[in-house]
């Protein structure tokens, strides 16, 4: 890091959205700390979970752990609440998400986001990642050494956040969090136990449903009971 303050502050803000953290708290002429406390306890209240977020990030680094790297534009780690109740999990990133760095943000996650929306959260409300962090060349399936050598940091990212429920999306998801290779239609809809007894839902991954609209509505009942899951009590 230079001694620019400027390109400090840009430098350390780019490792925070990095990391998927895109909210900040700026101190303004008005209100002063207290006021900035205030709201960052109403929004985000769990700097542990934040900093082991970012201590995610840091081991990740330039990762080159696979050979994907070679390919990617863009390393996409996750983003959205540190504290969020409920975690999104995809497969990997397509086109789109390698280009600008974020999990689900084509046309797969425009769908994911408006079922997200329809039960009544945000996107910022929850948490959104994948199994892999660099996008297959063609958005062809991940294969087994990618997803041994890169899932141990998605895993990591779930113990920082320590959701109530893990929504799997699709197969891919659903194998590493289930450990069984079941198919999705048999899974879908209900709570399994996962990885370290986490609750795990699977549902159909958004691109599955841009191919088969049909099975949408199926999907949004999917998102009511998973919202009843990650608000209920227990
Ligand atoms: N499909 C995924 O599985 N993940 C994304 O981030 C985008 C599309």
């Amino acid at each position: 890091m230079g001694s620019d303050p400027k390109r400090q502050l840009l430098n350390l803000l780019e490792w925070y959205r990095e990391a998927g953290i895109t909210e900040y708290f700026v101190l303004g002429s008005e209100g002063g700390q207290e006021a900035v406390e205030e709201k960052r306890e109403e929004r985000v209240s769990c700097p542990e979970n934040e900093e082991l977020l970012l201590k995610v990030r840091e081991e990740i680094g330039d990762c080159r752990r696979c050979p994907l790297w070679q390919t990617r534009t863009n390393l996409v780690f996750g983003e959205g609440n540190p504290c969020a109740k409920v975690v999104f999990v995809g497969e990997a990133p397509g086109e789109e998400e390698d280009k600008q760095g974020r999990p689900f943000v084509g046309l797969a996650g425009q769908l994911l986001t408006k079922l997200i929306e329809e039960v009544g959260w945000k996107r910022e409300d929850v948490y959104i990642a994948n199994v892999l962090k660099c996008r297959p060349p063609g958005n062809r399936n991940p294969k087994e050494e990618e997803i041994e050598a890169c899932s141990p940091f998605l895993l990591k990212q779930i113990e920082a956040i320590k959701p109530k429920v893990i929504c799997a999306l699709g197969t891919f998801a659903a194998q590493l969090l289930l450990g069984k290779k079941l198919p999705i239609s048999r899974i879908r809809g209900k709570v399994l136990l996962g990885w370290k007894n986490y609750r795990v839902f699977p549902t159909f991954h958004p691109a599955y449903l841009l191919r088969n609209p049909k099975q949408k509505a199926v999907a949004l009942r999917d998102f009511e009971v998973l919202k009843e899951i990650a608000e209920g009590e227990g």
